[in-house]
């Protein structure tokens, strides 16, 4: 499949974002601790979602799925496997979030090792810690890990997982998720210092509190989890993806008239919409729950930016803004700290005119005044968006390839960009 785009239209109009995928699929995994079934509300139909569905089918869920309503219902109680096969952990990388869950559930979980992916090698080495603290053993062998709780729990039956203070070495988002999914039904207290604070975790905590876990300590660095005998299985509305709705404010700001983003949380994105009011974009934050950007007369000033976890500017959105930037005078410099590959994309962006050079960990953008139009390949998710708004300010026609990336995290993107003014198709 490819997107095909002629350049230069203005946008104009409003866009609503879907929910997060990266609270979506935490909380899908989440589910299956939980007795009887989850009803997730506003949950975006794309292929990671859809991916997470296969995974928790394959375990025994029952999964109904709303395609037009957003909501997923996830029955758990029929759950007997806790192996998540290479298959599918291959095909998304989240599928690991399982861990947690399954270990907390049935004492013990055999799951397929990720290995790297296109923005860099992406270990699993503070989770496994993590579980390891908590009264774990696991072994790895054939690209599994074999992970099994140690201690009876108190009636002697199943193995339990045992609360215990854990510092991370750097804010993992997974790593603080799976364990503070497998902490919520641990006995005993868990303390996760140097805890990830992103929206999206937090969207998990309070997920699984509406189950009836005990955790304080939500949007913090530091969670404390008492651990709980049973959750129950609940109705939830997914948080919106400030991701995406990032991306449409740079689609604005390259090529907007005056466009709405709406449930565009400002707050949930970090420094990221600061960044672009330095640099000069007009643009507005309605009550924390859109975002309105107008057209400016005034140049765009050029912005340094160095990725960080939450409430730093996101990593998701470096190569969301690296195409602004190029088109911004002067000199920008972004440096990358959370992943060390995030740059593989320039190259098919430099195809279309953009002028940056790598060096190490740090993209050095020279603005240029404009770019054209030429076949290009996606190379993973963000960078993919990156090349479609690449393609919208363009000068002719862009033909992007691969974008099934795109599609594992962006609803209706093509459509919602259509009905903003954009001229994109999708082909097969
Ligand atoms: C999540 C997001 C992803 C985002 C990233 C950083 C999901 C599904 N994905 O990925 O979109 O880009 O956060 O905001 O939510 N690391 C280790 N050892 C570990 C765990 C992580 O070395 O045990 C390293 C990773 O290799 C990476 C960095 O820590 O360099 C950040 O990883 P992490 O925050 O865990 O990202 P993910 O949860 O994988």
């Amino acid at each position: 499949m490819k997107y095909i785009i002629k350049g230069g239209n203005r946008l104009s109009g409003k866009v609503r974002v879907s929910g997060a995928k990266n609270s979506a699929l935490k909380i899908m995994a989440a589910s299956i601790m939980s007795k009887g079934r989850t009803l997730l509300k506003n949950v975006p139909i794309i292929d990671d979602v859809l991916t997470m569905a296969e995974v928790l089918e394959l375990l025994g869920a029952r999964i109904n799925l709303d395609r037009t309503g957003n909501c997923i219902e996830i029955n758990p109680d029929n759950i007997k496997s806790f192996e998540a096969p290479y298959e599918l952990v291959r095909k998304m990388r989240a599928s690991i979030l399982v861990a947690g869950p399954l270990l907390s559930r049935f004492g013990e979980v055999k799951v397929a090792i990720p290995g790297g992916c296109n923005i860099g090698s992406r270990q699993i080495d503070m989770h496994l810690k993590g579980f390891e603290q908590m009264g774990a053993d696991s072994i790895t062998e054939h690209g599994y890990v074999y992970i099994k709780a140690k201690n009876p729990d108190s009636k002697g039956q199943k193995k339990r997982l045992k609360g215990s203070a854990i510092n991370l070495d750097f804010p993992s988002r997974g790593a603080t998720e799976n364990i503070l999914m497998a902490a919520s039904l641990a006995s005993g207290t868990t303390i996760i210092h140097n805890a990830a604070k992103e929206p999206e975790t937090s969207d998990l905590a309070r997920y699984l509190i509406k189950c009836g876990a005990d955790i304080s300590g939500v949007d913090s660095d530091c969670l404390v989890i008492n651990g709980v005998d049973e959750l129950k299985g609940c109705e939830y509305e997914i948080m919106p993806d400030s991701i995406e709705a990032g991306t449409f404010i740079v689609a604005a700001a390259l090529c907007g008239k005056k466009v709405e983003v709406q449930d565009a949380i400002w707050d949930n994105m970090g420094i990221f919409c600061n960044k672009l009011a330095d640099a000069g974009v007009n643009i507005t934050n309605i009550d924390n729950e859109s975002v309105i950007v107008r057209k400016t007369r005034a140049l765009f000033k050029n912005v340094h930016i160095s990725t960080l976890p939450f409430p730093g500017f996101p990593t998701d959105l470096q190569p969301i803004i690296s195409v602004f930037l190029s088109l911004v005078p002067g000199v920008s410099v972004i440096t990358e700290n959370v992943f060390e590959n995030r740059f593989m994309y320039v190259d098919e962006l430099n195809r279309m005119g953009t002028n940056i050079k790598i060096d190490g960990h740090h993209a050095v953008i020279t603005g240029v005044p404009k770019l054209s139009g030429a076949p290009v390949s996606a190379t993973d998710l963000r960078a993919g968006a990156a090349l479609v708004l690449a393609g919208l300010v363009a000068e002719g026609i862009t033909e992007i390839s691969d974008i099934h990336h795109i599609m594992r995290g962006y609803e209706n993107f093509d459509k919602k960009l259509r009905e903003l003014g954009a001229d994109i198709i999708k082909t097969d």
